[in-house]
């Protein structure tokens, strides 16, 4: 089979013959029908998070169930599934709290057993980056790591479900818990801070002010629902919050000056969700007398703090009310040879989510 293998940090995406092993005990193998290019696929391909290489990267996607090891009983050959990047183990400290997005038996980027790789290119070993793999034609995953979608859910927008919606409509229902009459600020309208503002619309906020440098980004976040849109150096952002500030304030970007401005914006008592994956070595600064004065929540999400078996069924009932524009979000499907320059147009911004079909 085909997939796109990164060889070392820095370096494009190489399409290239791969083989996978058998699946095991309790494993399947999806046949990868959409897989989107996240943002942290291409931090991780940056080697900024310790990923192994050489790797195939994605971990967004949705396909088709080829082949099954013993014992599972959840799929069969030829169900539809998404595949989620935190299969929750069911028994580990967190997941016996219901915390199934931090499962403290996810499979981590840096580990790769060479005996035991799950993906070859000839003999040498292929770490399957997340533990998903979705730039490959097939990946072999626990049977916890797929969930069966629907016959009319389109691959492209069942792929979308698998990481940004999720973690962007998490981060404002479960982490932000945004509630009926909020006002909630959006920093960064990727495909992950547009799904955060489509969630504070679901919740019932009255006021969403989205933020973001792309003019067409901003405009996209006034269609999905904002009540107004501003660049982040836009004088109007600071005249907005010269009253009371936001309720919640959600940082969809994942650096300290975003981080930083989120914060400022928020109001005395609210919540201040990071949902923007950041880099280890990017300090955000709080004094200790704004803490406890000001009576902020700060709030990291990871995955949206989404229970995924619980709330698939929900992200797509919102989707077939039309309250979640998974058609404006999936703007391009390329096949899995144009990888590098679609990831350029995405770094670019000229793409919102694309679409690799490998
Ligand atoms: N917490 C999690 O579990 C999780 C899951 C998925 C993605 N992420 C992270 O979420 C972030 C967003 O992901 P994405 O795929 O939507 O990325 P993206 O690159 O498509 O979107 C980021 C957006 O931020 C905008 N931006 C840049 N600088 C800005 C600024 N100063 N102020 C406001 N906006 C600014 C960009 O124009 C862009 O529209 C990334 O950091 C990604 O790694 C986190
Ligand atoms: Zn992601
Ligand atoms: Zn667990």
């Amino acid at each position: 089979m085909r997939g796109a293998v990164v060889w070392a940090a820095g370096e494009p995406f190489d399409v290239t013959e791969l083989t996978r092993r058998a699946p095991g005990p309790g494993e399947v193998v999806v046949r990868v029908r959409a897989a989107g290019i996240c943002q942290t696929d291409l931090t991780l391909a940056g080697g900024a998070f310790g990923q192994h290489f050489p790797a195939v990267l994605g971990h967004e996607g949705a396909g088709e169930i080829v082949e099954t090891g013993e014992g599972v009983h959840n799929v069969r050959p030829g169900d539809r599934v998404v595949l989620t990047w935190v299969p929750p183990c069911g028994h580990c400290y967190h997941c016996v709290r219901g915390e199934t997005y931090i499962c403290a038996n996810r499979k981590r980027s840096a580990d790769l057993d060479p005996d035991a790789a799950d993906l070859r290119h000839g003999e040498v070993a292929v770490q399957a980056a997340m533990g998903t793999a979705t730039f490959a034609q097939e990946t072999v995953v626990p049977a916890n790591a797929v969930l069966p979608i629907p016959a009319d859910l389109p691959y492209e927008y069942a792929a979308i479900l698998g990481c940004a919606v999720p973690t962007g409509v998490g981060a404002a229902l479960n982490a932000g818990r945004v509630a009926p009459g909020e006002t909630v600020l959006v920093v960064g309208c990727g495909a992950v801070g547009l799904s955060a503002l489509q969630g504070a619309r679901i919740g019932g906020a009255t006021a969403i002010v989205a933020v973001d440098p792309q003019q067409s980004r901003r405009e996209l976040a006034i269609e999905l629902g904002a009540t107004a849109a501003y660049a982040p150096d836009d004088p109007d952002v600071a005249s907005l919050v010269a009253g009371v500030g936001f309720d919640v304030g959600l940082d969809a970007v994942g650096r300290s000056t975003t981080i930083r401005a989120t914060w400022d914006a928020v109001r005395r008592g609210g919540r201040v969700i990071v949902v923007g994956a950041g880099k280890p070595d990017d300090l955000v600064t709080f004094s200790a007398a704004e803490l406890f004065h000001d009576e902020k929540e700060l709030r990291g999400t990871f995955y949206g703090s989404s229970n995924m078996v619980r709330e698939l069924p929900s992200l797509v009932a919102f989707w077939r009310a039309g309250l979640l524009r998974l058609d404006r979000m999936v703007d391009e499907t390329v096949g899995i040879d144009e990888i590098n320059e679609a990831a350029q147009r995405q770094r670019s911004g000229e793409a919102l989510r694309v679409m690799v079909v490998p």
